[in-house]
């Protein structure tokens, strides 16, 4: 982990999103996602993708997570890991990325995509750590639609 009161290692939020994996409700596309959101609180919320015989309404594991956090009072998020069963780290989709935009220095978040190796034990696998600011450059967020300081923005 980087600093700061929380005691959540970065491998323990990586085995959590891979623990997270056995909740994906997956039957259409078999693709099982897990995801584990970390709060400032040190507290890790886990999520699964939830699909729908009604296709597009599918849910991501990311923004299952998210809306699990905010659905229980928490707002502030530190990092997130996902986890597939692939060997290779998956990103979160766009969508995801823009969910996880939203929140308190939300281009601050740090997103941890694991990979996995198939019949290694113990091995943790490949782990990519990016900032979400890397995942969704020039992002849109809640800042935009505040007010401008007086004397800027568009003139009469
Ligand atoms: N999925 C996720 O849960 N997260 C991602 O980052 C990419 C895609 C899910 C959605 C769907 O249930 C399945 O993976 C295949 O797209």
């Amino acid at each position: 982990m980087s600093g700061g009161a929380v005691s959540v290692s970065d491998g323990e939020l990586v085995a959590a999103a891979k623990a997270a994996r056995a909740l994906a409700y997956a039957p259409y596309s078999g693709f099982r996602v897990g995801a584990a959101l970390l709060t400032e609180d040190g507290v890790v919320i886990p999520a699964g993708n939830v699909e729908n015989a009604s296709y597009g309404l599918t849910i991501c594991a990311e923004r299952a997570a998210v809306f699990a956090a905010v659905a229980s009072g928490q707002r502030r998020f530190l990092a997130i890991a996902v986890a597939t069963d692939r060997a290779d780290p998956v990103t979160p989709c766009g969508a995801c990325r823009q969910v996880l935009r939203e929140f308190p220095d939300g281009p601050d978040l740090r997103v941890l995509c694991a990979g996995d190796v198939p019949g290694a034990g113990g091995s943790p696998g490949p782990v990519l750590t990016l900032t979400l600011d890397q995942l969704l450059p020039r992002s849109f967020g809640p800042e935009q639609l505040r007010p401008e300081p007086e004397g800027e923005g568009q003139s009469p």
